[in-house]
């Protein structure tokens, strides 16, 4: 299986980033996770590398408020990023994350894919178009990761994979294939760090 080998080796947090001048060297072949509060990036992160605590999830909206930087074997970064659209923080926290979080997104040399995740319960919303929107501009080469499929009901799959793929047909810079996980269940997590090990 591709990408097991580097999953099962070494994965260490690096730095969290407040400001654009604090980001790491871009001398790394890196890959983010972007998407709304709570839709489950640390989780995913969590899940992909199978250590539990790495990146730090919860219930609450608004839990990741820095740019983490992971490193991944010797060649690779992951990124957790502070999420976007509600969160329990103050209004003028939040729009400093978001701030950071845009300048990231559209300005870092080696962001080789942006993985854009969404809740499979509740598909596309205008935020994730907005962030669409902006990866579009900055030419950054996007995926589309749902989310919590365990909470999916299966007759609610179809439509919800219809409404997605009619979003992403908008957008230039979306490649076609969505990834559908659970980080609770394992589903997709194979195929995702298949996709990140081969990435150059
Ligand atoms: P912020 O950092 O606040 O933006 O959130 P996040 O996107 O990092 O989400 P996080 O990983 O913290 O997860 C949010 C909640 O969703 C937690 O309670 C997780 O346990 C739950 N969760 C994440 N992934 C899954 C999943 O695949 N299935 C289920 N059932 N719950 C999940
Ligand atoms: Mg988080």
């Amino acid at each position: 299986e591709i990408g097991r080998k580097l999953f099962a080796g070494d994965v260490q947090f690096l730095k969290g980033v407040v400001a654009m001048d604090g980001l790491p060297p871009a001398d790394r072949i890196e890959v983010c996770f972007a998407g709304r509060s709570n839709v489950g990036k640390s989780s995913l992160i969590n899940a992909l590398t199978g250590r539990k605590g790495l990146a730090r999830a919860s219930n609450t909206p608004g839990r990741t408020q820095e740019i983490n930087f992971f490193t991944l074997g010797d060649d690779r970064y992951l990124v957790d990023l502070p999420g976007y659209g509600f969160a329990n923080a103050p209004v003028a926290v939040v729009e400093k994350w978001q701030r950071l979080l845009k300048a990231y997104l559209a300005g870092r040399a080696s962001l080789r894919r942006a993985f854009v995740l969404i809740d499979a319960r509740h598909g596309t919303k205008s935020v994730d178009e907005e962030i669409m929107a902006l990866l579009d501009q900055s030419a950054v080469p996007f995926q589309v990761v749902l989310t919590k499929a365990d909470k999916v009901k299966s007759r609610d799959m179809e439509p919800m994979l219809a409404q997605v793929r009619k979003t992403l047909a908008k957008h230039p810079a979306a490649f076609p294939e969505m990834v559908l996980t659970s980080s609770e269940k394992g589903d997709g997590l194979a195929t995702l760090r298949a996709v990140i090990a081969t990435l150059v």
